[in-house]
């Protein structure tokens, strides 16, 4: 049964965020190394941005590479920066044939100025798309999107720019990475990992939450469609009472 034709279209998130874990464990569970398990992740990507595409999610969000994930040892550092490279140059016809706007969030300064240059390249000829936005999560981490945001919003106190007292939420929302994106609705985290890592803290101040045990080379439009059920059957009361909800 096709689990699309189970989706409200009425309802469905307008951001979702993916959370991609679980690539060394699905390798090592085929006695490969954990390489192996990351180049069979590129399967999963186009899965989920086709059936959020497919029911017309706007925004689909994927944590590629953590600021942790630097700390890894170098040969897995170096093949997932290879592999990134290679991906966007192999997914750009794509992307410009579906309506898919690219985007990226992180300190991407950090990424091997090769990565960097595809990157934007993708970014630029992608940048009239309208049907969702891609955005890649590089050398990511809130922590650190926070404090950027806090020391650029404290420039403009010292230059006048900007008052104590005119520093509001849509301020921060405005000095973030993610200031043209609305706020996450759904995160899904895959392999069974049930923690944050560092992704989207103040953008998920209210997001639903949704775990799933899949490895995410496994992950497929189906489980997108899971998720989307599951979070099509919770009630975001956003602090109101279930009464007052008349959605
Ligand atoms: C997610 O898979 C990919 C990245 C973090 C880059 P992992 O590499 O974390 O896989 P596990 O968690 O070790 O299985
Ligand atoms: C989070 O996965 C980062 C990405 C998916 C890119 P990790 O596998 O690095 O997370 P932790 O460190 O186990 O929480
Ligand atoms: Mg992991």
């Amino acid at each position: 049964m096709d689990k699309k034709l189970l989706i409200n279209l009425q309802r469905v998130p307008k951001h979702v965020a993916i959370i991609m874990d679980g690539n060394g464990r699905w390798a090592k569970s085929k006695g490969m190394n954990r390489i192996f398990g990351h180049k069979n992740a590129l399967t999963a990507v186009r899965e989920s941005v086709e059936a959020a595409s497919l029911i017309n999610v706007k925004a689909i969000t994927l944590y590629a590479f953590s600021t942790e994930n630097w700390k890894r040892p170098k040969l897995e550092v170096d093949a997932l920066m290879s592999l990134l490279i290679n991906s966007l140059k192999k997914e750009l016809a794509d992307f410009i044939k579906n309506g898919v706007k690219v985007n990226a969030i992180g300190c991407t300064e950090n990424l091997p100025k090769k990565a960097q240059k595809v990157l934007n390249d993708v970014i630029f000829e992608t940048k009239n798309n309208t049907k969702i936005t891609l955005t890649f999560a590089l050398s990511y981490g809130s922590r650190e999107e926070i404090v950027n945001a806090i020391k650029n919003i404290s420039k403009k106190v010292v230059n006048k720019e900007l008052s104590e007292k005119e520093i509001t939420e849509k301020t921060i929302n405005n000095h973030l990475y993610t200031f043209n994106l609305p706020n996450v609705d759904l995160m899904i985290r895959t392999s069974g990992e049930y923690r944050i890592s560092n992704f989207l803290l103040w953008q998920m101040a209210y997001a639903e939450l949704y775990f799933t045990d899949i490895l995410w080379p496994d992950f497929r439009k189906e489980h997108f469609y899971d998720a989307i059920i599951d979070y099509q059957n919770r009630e975001r009361r956003f602090g109101k009472t279930s009464e007052q909800i008349t959605d």
